[in-house]
């Protein structure tokens, strides 16, 4: 049994617990929140103990924290759940920037604990099955990615356009497309990236591209334009197309060179997050500190990426100022 607490009750972590209430021998035990309202209508819904703060929550009988504040607090989180002795799944963007992730995982190798960033889509069932599938009809080494999502129907008080909060289309959206790049091509060489900006000084649309050991990527993540998006990927004996929205992927196809296309559907169940909790849980029980398909390297190319991306449009947050 893996016993869970959640440090921050809004709007993922009620997706994590339709994924967590789908899974055995794993429960809450206990949660927090900054306001004891959010706190309180959690445990009412989902059960648990409703924490005055974070210290009773760090000393309750748990064995892994759910980090799902934004990202401005979870390094702070993190670090503060390794001195307790509690492993880690951290919400993405898991950081601020590369220099505060590298304190977070210095601190988790140091206390020999679990630390792994939730990047849901590598844990869905259409996206392994995709991988099997390539392992024996290949496309060849892929050499290009395309991919990008802008979500126009956020509410304007919505923590994604927050400055203070380290949100904007990069942080909470365009981390998704790194992995996706990353994935796929390998290590980072190189970023390329236009931004707009809104009015609260985060950016609200930006295209980036990529240049890495495999191959190039060109991206886009926003905010103010209805463009939730396919992913393609291209190698040299074809190509695939993850149907939108290929961040919660359901569907793909794979066109052959030689005429042939493949149709892969695998609906995803329980919102989604089911999988990545259900790997971090068997990571836990066989003793491992990281995760071979999101691993720590994994999680510094990815924010290194949006770091480059936001140098080059020019959005720095408060605490890089
Ligand atoms: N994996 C996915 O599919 C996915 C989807 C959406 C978002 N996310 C990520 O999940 C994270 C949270 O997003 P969300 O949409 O759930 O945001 P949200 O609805 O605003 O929820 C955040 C919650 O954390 C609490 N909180 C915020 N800052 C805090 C702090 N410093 N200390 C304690 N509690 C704090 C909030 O405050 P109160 O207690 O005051 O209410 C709220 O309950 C973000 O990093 C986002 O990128 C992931």
């Amino acid at each position: 049994m893996t016993k869970w607490g959640i440090i921050g009750c809004g709007r993922i972590a009620h997706r994590f617990m339709q994924g967590l209430g789908s899974l055995p021998d794993t429960r809450l035990v206990s949660a927090w929140s900054r306001t004891p309202s959010t706190v309180n209508a959690f445990v009412e819904q989902y059960g648990g103990i409703a924490c005055a703060d974070v210290d009773e929550l760090l000393a309750s009988d748990i064995d892994a924290v759910y980090i799902a504040t934004l990202p401005d607090s979870h390094a702070a989180y993190s670090l503060a759940a390794f001195k307790a002795g509690k492993h880690v799944l951290c919400e993405k963007p898991v950081t601020i920037n590369l220099p505060e992730l590298e304190i977070v995982l210095a601190e988790a190798k140091r206390s020999n604990l679990l630390f792994m960033e939730g990047m849901k889509p590598a844990f869905y069932p259409l996206y392994t099955r995709l991988k099997e599938h390539l392992s024996h009809d290949p496309i060849g080494p892929a050499g290009y990615v395309r991919a990008g999502s802008s979500v126009a129907d956020v509410a304007a008080d919505h923590p994604n356009f927050s400055y203070e909060l380290a949100g904007g289309g990069l942080m909470q959206i365009g981390i998704y497309e790194a992995f996706l790049a990353i994935d796929w091509l390998g290590n980072l060489e190189d970023v390329q990236a236009m931004g707009r900006f809104g009015q609260t000084g985060v950016d609200m649309f930006t295209i980036f591209q990529t240049k890495h050991a495999g191959g190039f990527s060109q991206l886009y993540a926003g905010f103010d334009l209805h463009g939730k998006g396919d992913a393609l990927i291209a190698g040299p004996l074809g190509h695939i197309t993850i149907h939108k929205n290929w961040w919660n992927p359901a569907r793909a196809t794979i066109d052959y060179l030689d005429g042939r296309s493949v149709e892969l559907h695998e609906p995803f169940a329980a919102g989604g997050l089911n999988y990545e909790i259900a790997h971090f849980c068997e990571l836990l029980k066989a003793g491992e500190i990281e995760s071979p398909i999101i691993s720590h390297q994994m999680s510094r190319q990815m924010i290194d990426l949006i770091d480059r991306a936001r140098a080059e449009i020019g959005l720095k947050f408060p605490a890089e100022k």
